[in-house]
């Protein structure tokens, strides 16, 4: 019959897809600037509310530096003490896009 060009429609609705990678600095600013900021040194006022030094908000630090990227995933997706868990919220490839983006703030990027 003419069926057809039904399905033509359809097709149209599929190719939407996400725009990854670029967006890491953006992802960064919405879900992580709040406390870790967006030059990713830490904001004072929320290291205060946390009741936490500021060195820990401070993504740009030496043990930042030194903690391999698994490692900064890993702390990412599951959290750790007042660091809220980013699992079921960011995609595991959303983290290791920010976890480069937080190497290239510290400028050690490899
Ligand atoms: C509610 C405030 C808050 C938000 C939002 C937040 N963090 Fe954190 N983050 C913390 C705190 C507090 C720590 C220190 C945890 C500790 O004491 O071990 C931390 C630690 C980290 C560490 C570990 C650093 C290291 O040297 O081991 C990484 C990596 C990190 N955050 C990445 C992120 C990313 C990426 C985001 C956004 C997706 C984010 N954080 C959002 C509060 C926050």
């Amino acid at each position: 019959m003419f069926r057809l060009f039904l399905s033509a429609g359809l097709i149209l609705f599929l190719g939407s897809g996400a725009a990854f990678g670029s967006d890491s600095q953006k992802l960064f600013g919405a879900k992580c600037a709040k406390c870790h900021g967006k030059d990713g040194k830490g904001v004072e006022k929320l290291a205060k509310t946390l009741k936490v030094e500021i060195g820990k908000l401070n993504l740009t630090g030496k043990e930042t530096v030194k903690a391999t990227d698994a490692a900064l995933v890993k702390v990412t997706l599951g959290g750790r003490k007042k660091m809220p868990k980013f699992q079921g919220k960011l995609s595991p490839e959303e983290v290791q896009g920010l976890v480069q983006y937080l190497r290239t703030l510290s400028g050690s990027s490899k």
